[in-house]
């Protein structure tokens, strides 16, 4: 099959690198001439585990074409997907903008019939409007091509993309017709040979908001377990074996019940937010939604409050090392991460921070602008070089077992926030250090290495 990916960001260039990979003919649109350059050059413009080598792999072979011409990608393509960013807006809901745009131009400049596939998140209907761009945009061209619309969200998650492309847990489409069913079934049944019952083919709405119930699902059920730990640190219980306790129980599962600084990302928080204002515009107030957001806002000032208290509110003269700038790790995507947050009430607080990020360094100076007081070093164990306190906010796998023995002796104070419940309680305390993690106060922990 032809292939256009117009948006060649962390999902477009990863569905066209893997739909050529399985040896489709694809064609990559950005409209970011320095992305394309690079992508050219074999070069990825983000950080994405494994996806370099297939991007040059698929280059050589020539299934791969990058450039900043749609029509040009338009050319015999069979399939276009749009995978441009849908931002939140100033009202919480979607911008479509870009969405919009494309429909248009597509509509503009394609040269034969064609499958428009959305593939970015948008909210309920939009592939109607999108559906209704094109045929307006055809007919006051007069073109008489066969352009349909169907929706197929993405679930990879940044820092496992690769993988979760070429072996999905499902697909969803949503199509509205027996002829795009099939060249999905054509295009898809590849990535799901194992079993084939993963890919569901249903409505374009449901399709729709399958994507933001399974986003919202899972923001829901982090808030809620930070929400648990912020009771066990009341109370005196421990969030760990809670967590393993409620986790062991069929109906509830292990995953996603991680307690933490709060979640971010490109995702959870602006997809909850579409949905509360997809509920709103409806007359459907999704309560339980407004809450997971006050709840994660509330858990990222909780985490950073940690480390202000401690200091008595006042951190002027200290210095704060902080591991982990990314979202989560495997990524260098730094959007609505909790290290923002955290880092500025430090700084508010009128603390130096020295911050670290294998991946994320970057785009987080970028992200957050240059700030009085807040600098970046390369190596991690250069962060802690007289530091005060050390914060671990991003588990990235370096960061698991570090040699503390070394960082005592390079630290001011030997004091640690543990923010990802990463680090044993014991071997810190054997050490003499400071401890504080979420939802494990000292005494239960204490008390728990006697059982
Ligand atoms: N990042 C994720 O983990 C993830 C996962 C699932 C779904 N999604 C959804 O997928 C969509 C894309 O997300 P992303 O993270 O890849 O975004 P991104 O910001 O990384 O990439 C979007 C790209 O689209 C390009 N673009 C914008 N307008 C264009 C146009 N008219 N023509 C060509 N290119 C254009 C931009 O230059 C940019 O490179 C969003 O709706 C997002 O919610 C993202």
């Amino acid at each position: 099959m032809r292939i256009s990916v117009v948006g060649t960001g962390y999902v477009g260039l990863v569905t066209g690198t893997c739909l050529a990979e399985v040896g489709h003919t694809v064609t990559c649109v950005d409209l970011d001439e320095k992305k394309v350059k690079m992508l050219k050059e074999s070069r990825s413009p983000i950080y994405e585990p494994g996806l370099e080598p297939l991007i040059q792999l698929n280059l050589e072979h020539e299934r791969l074409f990058f450039t900043t011409n749609l029509e040009e990608s338009l050319k015999g393509a069979d399939v276009a997907f749009v995978a441009v960013g849908t931002p939140e807006g100033e009202d919480g809901s979607a911008d479509l903008s870009y969405v919009r745009a494309v429909a248009k131009s597509i509509g503009d400049k394609c040269s034969g019939n064609l499958l428009v596939i959305v593939k970015s998140t948008v909210p309920v209907g939009t592939c109607d409007v999108v559906d209704n761009i094109i045929q307006d945009t055809l007919k006051a061209r007069g073109a008489k091509y066969r352009v349909t619309v169907g929706s197929n969200p993405e679930f990879l998650k940044e820092g496992a993309a690769v993988n979760d492309f070429l072996h999905p847990d499902r697909i969803v489409a949503g199509v509205t017709n027996e002829q795009d069913a099939e060249l999905l079934r054509e295009l898809y049944t590849v990535f799901v040979i194992d079993d084939p019952s993963k890919l569901f083919i249903v409505d374009r709405r449901s399709s729709e908001l399958i994507k933001y119930g399974s986003n919202a699902m899972l923001a829901t059920r982090i808030s809620f377990m930070n929400e648990l730990a912020r009771l066990c640190e009341k109370v005196g219980a421990d969030i760990d074996n809670v967590r393993r306790g409620m986790g062991s129980d069929a109906r509830i599962g292990r995953k996603f019940l991680w307690a933490g600084p709060g979640y971010g990302g490109s995702c959870f928080p602006k997809d909850v937010a579409a949905l509360v204002k997809t509920g709103d515009q409806f007359g459907v107030s999704l309560e339980i939604l407004k809450s997971v957001t006050t709840a994660n806002e509330s858990q990222k000032k909780h985490a950073a409050s940690k480390v202000v208290r401690h200091f008595h509110g006042n951190l002027k003269g200290k210095t704060i090392a902080i591991w982990g700038l990314a979202f989560k790790p495997g990524t260098d995507d730094v959007r609505e991460a909790p290290a923002i947050t955290i880092i500025e009430t430090l700084l508010d607080a009128g603390a130096t921070v020295i911050g670290h990020d294998p991946k994320g360094q970057d785009n987080f100076s970028r992200e957050i602008g240059s700030k009085k007081g807040l600098t970046y070093v390369d190596n991690a164990y250069d962060a802690v070089k007289n530091a005060d306190a050390l914060v671990l906010v991003t588990e990235w796998p370096e960061y698991k077992r570090p040699n503390f023995e070394k960082i005592g002796m390079l630290m001011r104070g030997k004091i640690v926030f543990d923010l990802r419940n990463q680090w044993s309680f014991k071997n810190l305390k054997a050490l003499g250090f400071h401890y504080e993690c979420i939802g494990r106060p000292d005494e239960i922990m204490a008390q728990n290495l006697k059982l």
